[in-house]
This record gives C-alpha cells, sequence and structure tokens, in this order.
C-alpha cells in the first residue's frame, strides 16, 4: 500500500513541497530504497526513522520498502524529512489513514528514542504551507515560535513522534498555538537593550563623522571610515543600526526567513524585530561571504539583509572576496547558480567599511609617528579594487580623538549626536524620499543613477557652476560627480529643501577624501 506524507525543501529563502510516497511490498526480500535525487543526510535518515520507531515501539515488519521523493529532479539536503518519512512508514504499515495526514505539512528530525529535533527552514516551509492550501503544519517544539508568525495556519508543535502520531489519529483537536503561549507575530520591540547599549551619546566628539552617518542612514548609502587604531570606527560602525528606521513587518519577515533558513533563529524566537548587523572577520571564505555550498546556505551578506554589514580592515579581505560583493551591491540579491539550478538570496544591505590610512595606522594621527613608506601606503590603498570604491559614496575621515574630548560630559538625552536625535533625522529624510520615489520603485537617494539621477536631481545655474567649479580644482570623474550629487540630495534631504543647492554640493564634497588622488 501507498500511503503519500508532504514534506519540504529549500530553494534559496523560499520552501518548496516535497511529496513522499512510501510503499511496503510484502513479498520478495526485504529491502529499503530511497529514490528521488536525496543527499547524504536524507539518506541517513533511514537509520534514524527505523531506531525512533523501534524504540517507540512501533512494528515495521521486514519487507520491501520503497520511498520516492518528487518533485525527483530537484536535490534534496538535510534532516527534516525524518518525521515524514516516520509517518509514511507508519501509514504504509496501517497504523494511520490516509485522509488523516493529507492536510499537513510535516517537518523535524528525530533522535534515536524518537525525540523530535528542530531543523532550519520553518518559517518558509509555512508560508508554503499557507500558500498551498494546508490546513496545518506539524513542527518541533523549537521551532514552534517562527512558525506560528504565519497567520491562518494550524501550528502543532511536537515534542516526540508519539505526539504527532497523535495529532494524526485525531487525539489533538486544537492547535498547538491557540492554547500556549507561543511568540506572537509582531517584531520584537526595538530591542530596549541593544538600543540603551549602542548609544551614539557614548561616542565623545567625532561630530563629522556621526553627521557622515547620518547622511548615510538617510540616503541609504554605503560608508568607508579611515583612520588611525582607537579613533573609534568599530565604536559608530556598531551603532548604525539603531539609527534606521525600524523593519517593518515585511522586512522583518524577510529577515527572520534568512535566519530560519541558515538554522540561527533561537528557540522561541519568532519574527527579528532588530535590523542585523554582522561583523565578519576578513579571513572569511568567498561562500561565507556570500553564500553557496553544496547545499546552499545564506552567507553573511545575506544574513545582514535590511542591516549593516561590517568590513572592518578592509584593504585585508581578499580581492576575490571583495570583487564578489560588487554585484549583489548593485542588485541587493545573490543569485547562485549550480549545475543547472540557479537560486537567490536577498542581500539589500548598507555596507560600512572601516580601515587604517596605512599598514601602521598612523599616517594621518598627529599624535604618532608613521613609519610607512609612501610606497607601502600607495600598495595598502591599491589592495581596493576601483569599482568596489564607487559603491561606497561616502569617504570619512576618522581623526583620533584628542584627551579633551574624551573627558568631555556626556550628552544630555536627545541632544545632537544622540542616536535619538540622529534616528529622527534620518526617518524624516527618509518620508521625504519615500514620497518622491513613490512610484518608481526606488527606495533611496543610494539608488539613483544615470536617468533617473538627472531627472531627481536637476541641478540649478548656480549649482551647476560651483560643481563644475570643483571638478576641475579635484579633477573628479563624472562617476565622481554623480556621487557627490546623490549624496547633495540626501544633504538636502536632511535639510527640507526642495533643490539641490550650492551649499549642499559643498558638504557632499567633503566626503570624497580618500579618492582624490585617485580620480
Ligand atoms: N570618540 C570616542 N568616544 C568615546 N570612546 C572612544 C572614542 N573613540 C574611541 N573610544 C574608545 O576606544 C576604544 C577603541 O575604539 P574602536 O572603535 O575599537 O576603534 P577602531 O575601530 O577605530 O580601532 C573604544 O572601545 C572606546 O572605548
Ligand atoms: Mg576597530
Amino acid at each position: 500500500m501507498i500511503f503519500r506524507v508532504a514534506g519540504f525543501a529549500l530553494l534559496g529563502v523560499d520552501a518548496f513541497k516535497v511529496d513522499l510516497e512510501v510503499d511496503i511490498a510484502r513479498k520478495g526480500i526485504p529491502a529499503f530504497t530511497m529514490v528521488g535525487l536525496a543527499e547524504g543526510a536524507v539518506r541517513e535518515s533511514k537509520e534514524r526513522v527505523f531506531a525512533a520507531l523501534k524504540n517507540a515501539r512501533y512494528d515495521i515488519p521486514p519487507a520491501r520498502i520503497t520511498v520516492n521523493l518528487a518533485p525527483a529532479d530537484r536535490k534534496k539536503g538535510g534532516s527534516a524529512y525524518d518525521l515524514p518519512l516516520a509517518i509514511g512508514l507508519l501509514g504504509a504499515a496501517g497504523y494511520l489513514r490516509q485522509e488523516a495526514a493529507s492536510p499537513f505539512l510535516l517537518a523535524g528530525e528525530l533522535s534515536l528514542s524518537g525525540d523530535v529535533r528542530p531543523v532550519s527552514g520553518i518559517l518558509p516551509m509555512a508560508v508554503l504551507a499557507r500558500d498551498s492550501g494546508f490546513s496545518g503544519i506539524i513542527v518541533p517544539k523549537d521551532n514552534a515560535a517562527e512558525a506560528a508568525v504565519v497567520k491562518g495556519l494550524a501550528v502543532y508543535a511536537v515534542e516526540t513522534l508519539a505526539e504527532a502520531v497523535e495529532v494524526l489519529s485525531g487525539g489533538v483537536a486544537e492547535p498547538h498555538h491557540a492554547r500556549s503561549s507561543f511568540a506572537p507575530a509582531v517584531p520584537e520591540e526595538q530591542d530596549a537593550e541593544y538600543v540603551s547599549a549602542f548609544d551614539f551619546a557614548e561616542v565623545k566628539g567625532q561630530e563629522h563623522a556621526k553627521r557622515a552617518v547620518v547622511i548615510a542612514a538617510a540616503g541609504g548609502h554605503n560608508i568607508l571610515f579611515v583612520g588611525p587604531p582607537g579613533s573609534g570606527k568599530t565604536m559608530l560602525a556598531e551603532r548604525i543600526p539603531g539609527v534606521l528606521p525600524p523593519l517593518s513587518f515585511e522586512e522583518a519577515l524577510e529577515v527572520s526567513k534568512v535566519y530560519s533558513v541558515a538554522g540561527l533563529l533561537a528557540p522561541g524566537k519568532g519574527l527579528l524585530g532588530r535590523r542585523p548587523f554582522r561583523a565578519p572577520h576578513h579571513t572569511i571564505s568567498r561562500i561565507g561571504l556570500v553564500g553557496g555550498g553544496s547545499v546552499p546556505r545564506p552567507g553573511e551578506l545575506s544574513l545582514a539583509h535590511k542591516g549593516v554589514l561590517f568590513l572592518d580592515e578592509l584593504p585585508e579581505f581578499g580581492r576575490q572576496t571583495l570583487e564578489s560583493l560588487r554585484q549583489p551591491l548593485e542588485k541587493g540579491r545573490i543569485v547562485i547558480t549550480r549545475a543547472g539550478a540557479s537560486l537567490e538570496f536577498p542581500a539589500d544591505i548598507m555596507l560600512v567599511a572601516a580601515m587604517n590610512p596605512c599598514p601602521c595606522g598612523y599616517a594621518t594621527d598627529p599624535g604618532h609617528v608613521c613609519t610607512c613608506t609612501a610606497h607601502q601606503i600607495q600598495q595598502y590603498r591599491a589592495r581596493l579594487s576601483g569599482p568596489l570604491l564607487d559603491r561606497i559614496d561616502l569617504h570619512v575621515e576618522v581623526p583620533a580623538v584628542p584627551f579633551q574630548d574624551f573627558s568631555a560630559d556626556s550628552l544630555p538625552d536627545g541632544a545632537p549626536g544622540t542616536s535619538c536625535a540622529m534616528r529622527q533625522a534620518v526617518a524624516n529624510a527618509r518620508r521625504r524620499q519615500s514620497a518622491r520615489y513613490k512610484e518608481t520603485g526606488l527606495s533611496c537617494n543610494a539608488d539613483l543613477s544615470g536617468r533617473r539621477l538627472e531627472t531627481f536631481c536637476p541641478l540649478s545655474g548656480p549649482a551647476r557652476a560651483f560643481l563644475s567649479r570643483a571638478a576641475d580644482r579635484l579633477a573628479l570623474s563624472a562617476r565622481a560627480c554623480s556621487r557627490i550629487i546623490r549624496i547633495a540630495r540626501t544633504i538636502a534631504d536632511l535639510d527640507e529643501a526642495r533643490d539641490i543647492d550650492a551649499r549642499h554640493l559643498a558638504e557632499a564634497v567633503n566626503y570624497r577624501v580618500f579618492d582624490r588622488e585617485r580620480n
């Protein structure tokens, strides 16, 4: 008799349905065959499932057992098929009725004793179940909160195989989320703990750098900090997520899906409510950064989706690794192509990078003697490719803070230079951009280029004259001029000005320190 159970597999951050068909034939030599492009981890399922069934005292008679995973043309990995496979075997052996199993999508890893363990990708699985008309899902207890994010779906959270059988035999009438305390499907409040732990109020002085942060956050621009060790570059970077606008529900869902697929949602966590901050070390591999692998997993770029990716010591990253950032920075997503199939991970990020001005770090620090030769400095900077630097609109010099600034009094609540004040300025400028770009598909000024830059950033006569003088004096390329106009647009938005004028351009020119010598 053939019994069918529905499971799921992942493609990027989306789930698709996998039908498990289990056939038990009493005739012939006992054997177990699994077909349908199952990878190693799925094949090992068999051992866990039979042990779990035995220890839960279900008797599966020796027989010719065939399991088919459909669609057959897509690879299936992971341990989430343990539970559906066990249920399929029980069904085929006559313990369960087909009508009872059909309305459910199931997932879970089994321990040898029959405990159900958490698996990755439950959030996209729940979305799939809702969209393809399943009335309920049976998932591991530890994944319950993420499953409960999806409305209109009965979530049964089980701790053991026996509990899953009980649900399917009608022994549990009510879905668990209706009677217990799963996390509600709203993003967590902007984590109060984070907000107080990472406030710009603690960064003394550095008004120039903070102003650049407000501009970057307001216009969605990438930013590079250049300064000596200890000048506070890391400190500045890790406070940036706190001045970005809070995640919308849709954004929170997208971000949480990435974490669900990566298996990084903590038990009991539903939607993530805070913008991510990821700071991979410079020794990270290309796959670690952009994602991939034989069963593709999201990389740091995708884990930073809708948040900040911080690359400290930028020139120390491998050249190949940095090159692989270019396309995602342009497109906001990563396409991974492998034998026949291609899949996508989201990667709409704000890139924040930091570096020393020279190999020893002290070239711009009046308090230290720089020991580097001009040649060494040039070589160090040449490690960064022009095209990558081109994607970073703001380059900011971060000087070492003089001692008297360190000992200055703390800023009062809400004063300029605190996260609270910066957040308000950013939110205000973002509102102006949303109104302006309503019908264009653009989200912020950083996305402006080519024709759209001309449409949305017309320059008045005096403004144009100013920029052309600056371009002559500083030998700016056309590309550099476009970047200056984009930043000036954001500065004008912060200024609540409709038009870009010479003042805005004059400030924007300041954020091109680093490549003046390059242009
Ligand atoms: N402007 C500042 N205000 C307060 N403390 C600072 C400031 N700049 C640096 N510090 C202190 O110096 C330490 C090192 O700063 P860090 O951000 O790691 O520097 P960098 O990343 O530039 O090497 C910080 O942990 C902080 O204690
Ligand atoms: Mg640092």
